[in-house]
């Protein structure tokens, strides 16, 4: 099947719209939070400026399930809370131990061990409040969905699974098949929560959610495949963050399985495959379409 193009939505302009829109909804989220230390170390990172693809899916699925995606707005901060509290914690001491994230020093680093990891907790718990307490004209039994989604995302059963075995790995042999189990944990269960949760709130029927399913399987994977290349082929200043640690910390990743090549080719493989599940969808699937080649095409 030839590859479906989404040449002709402007997606820098999409980009940028979104981008903003997601900026102001994110400094919207933070309330007066005691003490003071706490607000700064949640906004420190929080607003450090990430690309923002986790509401952008969020979003984007909204709007191509039918709804308005502004109801899908708490939701799309949520699911940045969660990625962010996930950045956090991967940098401290006792898991990555990284120390520049989004271009600055990592939380840690300036607020200390134990203000990272609680800040983190803040995050992630205000992202549950955003969905059930902050969400308006959201029918309850759609949020109720989206929390189960979140949970079961964000838990032992998706990102904490994925990040255990990934430590576990460390320095270890490890084959094909355990590696695409962490890269579809520690990272694709949170994409895949963007998209259901995204189509979840705009009434999306079972066989959209299933098509999304597959599209957020894909496209997961791809974003952890780049993820490792990118560590190898990027420079930190482009990044925001420390290229080169998966060989110092001898991490399982594709680069190291499959070399570049293989890996580049896999990645664009899935990407390909993600956007022929919408073709059904396709006069409304232009920003999807366009975020999956994002995926492959990103310097950072
Ligand atoms: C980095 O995610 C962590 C991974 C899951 C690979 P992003 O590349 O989306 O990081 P930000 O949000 O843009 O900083
Ligand atoms: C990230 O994997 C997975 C998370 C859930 C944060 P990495 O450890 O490769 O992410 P980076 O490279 O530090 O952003
Ligand atoms: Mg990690
Ligand atoms: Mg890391
Ligand atoms: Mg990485």
């Amino acid at each position: 099947m030839k590859d479906i193009e989404s040449s002709s939505f402007d997606f820098a302009a999409y980009l940028e719209m979104t981008r903003k829109r997601v900026e102001v909804a994110l400094e919207d989220s933070l309330g007066p939070e005691r003490p003071e230390l706490l607000r700064e170390a949640m906004r420190y990172s929080l607003l450090a400026g990430g690309k923002r693809i986790r509401p952008m899916l969020c979003l984007a699925s909204c709007e191509l399930a039918g709804g308005d995606s502004e109801q899908a707005l708490p939701t799309a901060v949520a699911l940045e809370m969660i990625h962010t509290m996930s950045l956090i914690h991967d940098d401290l001491p006792a898991m990555d131990n990284d120390d520049l994230r989004r271009g600055r020093p990592t939380n840690h680093k300036i607020y200390g061990d134990a203000m990272a990891i609680l800040s983190g907790d803040a995050l992630l718990t205000r992202a549950f409040e955003m969905v059930s307490l902050r969400s308006e004209g959201v029918a309850p039994e759609r949020l109720l969905k989206v929390v189960g989604e979140l949970s079961l995302a964000a838990g032992a059963p998706g990102l904490v699974g994925g990040q255990v075995e990934d430590l576990e790995c460390e320095a270890k042999q490890v084959d094909l098949k355990t590696l695409e189990f962490i890269h579809l944990h520690k990272t694709g269960a949170l994409l895949k929560a963007c998209v259901t949760c995204g189509a979840l709130i705009g009434g999306a029927n079972e066989k959209l959610l299933d098509a999304l399913r597959i599209y957020a399987n894909g496209i997961g994977l791809a974003f952890q495949i780049i993820d490792d290349i990118l560590d190898v082929t990027a420079s930190s200043d482009v990044l925001g963050k420390t290229a080169g640690k998966d060989l110092i910390a001898d991490k399982t990743t594709y680069p190291k399985l499959l070399g570049l090549e293989e890996s580049r080719k896999k990645a664009h493989e899935l990407v390909k495959e993600s956007k022929e599940v919408l073709t059904p969808w396709i006069k409304n699937a232009s920003p999807l379409l366009a975020l999956a080649d994002y995926i492959t095409s990103r310097d950072r």
